[in-house]
C-alpha cells in the first residue's frame, strides 16, 4: 500500500498544484451501504476522510480548500440523519478545532450556517471568529450552501446598497468567497458527475474531477491521483498555448 502512495508521491510537482482545490464530498451513504452499515456509519467515516484530506493539502502547501458538507437541498434528508449531520460537524469543530488553529489555518464559511441547531451555530462561528488571524490555509466550510441561493443574495446586497451597475468583480465581492481565489480545481467523488447548486459563478474555468472512490476512501494516495491529474492538464482560458 505504502509504495504505490510513495510512487505517487514522487511524481507530484508543486508548482502545478491548485491554488484553491474543492471538493463535493460524495458517496458517504453508498460506502456504508456496501458493508451493510447505515448511513451515519458513512458519514462519520467521511469525517475522518476531511481530516485526512485537510491535512495533506496542509503539508503540500495547498493555500485554499473548499469543502462541500451540506447542500441547501440536503434539508430534504430523513431528520435523524441530519441530526446525526449536524452532531458529527459539530464534533468536528469541537475536537479539531484547537490543532486546526495550531497549524495556522483559518476557517471561513460559505452558506447560511444560522439555520443549523443553536450548538452548530457558536461552533462555527468560534471557529470563525478566532482562526480570523490565520494564515497558513484557509479552509472554507460549504455548509447550507447552494451557488443560486448566494447569487440571490449577492444581488439583493447590491440592490440594498444603492448600486446602479455593476460588473463581474462587484458580483464576485458579494459573495461568500469574496476573500478567496475561485477554485482552480473541483473534485467529487463518487462517481456522479453533476455539480449539485455548487460555486456556480466561481467555477467558470475550474477544471473538473471525477474519480469513482467514496468519500470515505478518499485517502493520501486518492488526492495525489488527484494532483497528478490536475498538473497534465492544460488551462488555455480561451487563449492558445501549450501549457499552464
Ligand atoms: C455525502 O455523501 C455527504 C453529504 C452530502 C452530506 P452522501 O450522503 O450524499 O452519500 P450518497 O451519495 O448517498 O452515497
Ligand atoms: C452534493 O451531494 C452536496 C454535498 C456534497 C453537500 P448530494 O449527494 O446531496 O447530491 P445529489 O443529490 O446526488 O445531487
Ligand atoms: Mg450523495
Amino acid at each position: 500500500m505504502k509504495i504505490l502512495e510513495k510512487k505517487l508521491e514522487k511524481q507530484l510537482e508543486p508548482s502545478k498544484f491548485p491554488r484553491h482545490i474543492a471538493f463535493i464530498i460524495d458517496g458517504n451513504g453508498r460506502w456504508a451501504k456496501k458493508r451493510d452499515k447505515i448511513r451515519s456509519y458513512g458519514h462519520k467515516y467521511g469525517i475522518k476522510a476531511c481530516k485526512t484530506t485537510i491535512d495533506n493539502c496542509l503539508r503540500l502547501g495547498i493555500k485554499y480548500v473548499s469543502m462541500y458538507g451540506f447542500s441547501t437541498e440536503n434539508w430534504n434528508r430523513p431528520q435523524e440523519e441530519l441530526d446525526t449531520l449536524f452532531e458529527l460537524f459539530s464534533n468536528f469543530i469541537d475536537t479539531e478545532l484547537e490543532p486546526m488553529l495550531k497549524k495556522d489555518i483559518k476557517f471561513i464559511v460559505s452558506g447560511d450556517y444560522s439555520k443549523f441547531p443553536k450548538k452548530l451555530v457558536d461552533a462555527v462561528e468560534y471557529a470563525v471568529e478566532k482562526s480570523k488571524n490565520n494564515s497558513k490555509m484557509v479552509l472554507n466550510l460549504c455548509i447550507n450552501y447552494g451557488g443560486r441561493p448566494e447569487i440571490v443574495r449577492a444581488v439583493n446586497s447590491i440592490i440594498k446598497e444603492g448600486v446602479k451597475e455593476v460588473d463581474e468583480k462587484t458580483i464576485s465581492n458579494y459573495l461568500y468567497t469574496a476573500e478567496i481565489p475561485d477554485p482552480d480545481f473541483i473534485v467529487r467523488t463518487s462517481g456522479e458527475q453533476r455539480l449539485s447548486n455548487f460555486m456556480l459563478w466561481q467555477m467558470s474555468y475550474a477544471e473538473l474531477y471525477f474519480p469513482k472512490t467514496f468519500w470515505p476512501d478518499f485517502n493520501t494516495k486518492e488526492l495525489y491521483k488527484a494532483l497528478i491529474n490536475y498538473s497534465k492538464r492544460n488551462r488555455r482560458f480561451g487563449a492558445i498555448k501549450e501549457s499552464k
